[in-house]
């Protein structure tokens, strides 16, 4: 009992398929219902069946009229109601294979973070050592209202699977191949989503925001990234360029052009780091630094607790202040 409710205490919120802001998850959340209705529906009538046929009446019937509950309680009354329950289904595909006439944006999943392109024909999990066209970021998806979104989903690596519960379905990421998606968020707020396929060891870790803004933040949102870091003079500056960070890590603004992992030019910016795994916040960001295998095991960035713990928190400050 007590697991079950709270099961359910998710079933509202950021995280959850009933939580109804997208075209694709209020029509998930519709066969759902009427799916359960169905079949709540049939065990009811089966199962009455079968308590008026072996308790109620059991000696009755002839063995004529048993047959007529067999055939019509157990074989048409299921047929013609799931039947009913698959034309309700395929009534429902062509909302979900509508065209986008919404922005593309290249999502790409990688051990463990997403790399995130806007306004882009760059194809995701292809290379990620080239730079590639369009505005990158990682790990905070911005999604205009309203609009039916492509999303072109792919890997590097392993597959992983894009699920964002409250908007759409979920869709595979596999290296080698694109996979297209078409969302349409229905109304604004903060999401979140989840890598959907076991990955290696930080699978769990892997998620990341969804944020669902009017068109005009959206484009503005999209600008802001797409210029490059207002860099701050702070020695963090210094202790990120002489430390090896650029060398993964690009800054745009600054010489750091590394493409291995996530883009930093405005991270701080963001709402969460380590793909979702805590608040953006230096305090945050110098444990991370120090130590990401201890705060994300199996993360592939290595950890940096060898220098100075002052320099270690210059670098997290001067990260947290790229708006
Ligand atoms: Cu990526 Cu699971």
């Amino acid at each position: 009992m007590l697991p079950g409710l709270l099961a359910l205490t998710s079933c509202r919120g950021e995280q959850s398929t009933f939580a109804g802001a997208g075209a694709e998850a209020l029509a998930v959340e519709a066969l759902f219902w009427w799916m359960l209705a169905g079949a709540v529906l049939i065990w009811l009538f089966v199962i009455g069946l079968s308590v008026y046929a072996t308790v109620v009446h059991p000696d009755r019937h002839g063995e004529k009229s048993g047959i007529r509950l067999i055939v019509w309680g157990g074989c048409a009354f299921p047929v013609v109601t799931l039947a009913g329950l698959l034309a309700f289904g395929l009534g429902l595909m062509p909302e979900l294979r509508a065209e986008a006439n919404g922005p593309r944006i290249a999502v790409s999943g990688e051990r463990f973070w997403w790399r995130i392109h806007y306004g882009t024909e760059a194809l995701p999990g292809v290379q990620r050592s080239l730079p590639l066209e369009g505005v990158e970021s990682a790990n905070e998806l911005w999604l205009p209202v309203g609009r039916r979104t492509e999303l072109m989903l792919g890997s590097p690596d392993v597959v992983h699977s894009f699920w964002v519960p409250a908007i759409a379905g979920k869709t595979d990421m596999i290296p080698g191949r694109i996979n297209r998606l078409v969302l349409e968020p229905t109304r604004e707020g903060v999401f979140n989503g989840v890598c959907a396929e076991f990955c290696g060891t930080a699978h769990a870790q892997m998620g990341f925001r969804v944020r669902v803004v009017s068109p005009e933040a959206f484009e503005a949102h999209v600008a802001a990234q797409a210029a490059p870091a207002a860099v701050p003079d702070h020695p963090g500056r210094a202790a990120f360029m002489q430390n090896g960070c650029a060398a993964c890590h690009a800054v745009r603004g600054t010489e750091a052009a590394g493409r291995l992992g996530p883009d930093l030019t405005h991270v701080g910016s963001r709402r969460t780091l380590g793909a979702g795994l805590m608040a953006m916040n230096a305090d945050n960001l110098a444990r991370f630094i120090a130590s990401p295998e201890h705060e994300k095991p199996g993360a592939e960035m290595p950890g940096f607790a060898m220098l100075p713990q002052a320099e270690i928190e210059a670098i997290a400050l001067w990260l947290e202040a790229l708006q």
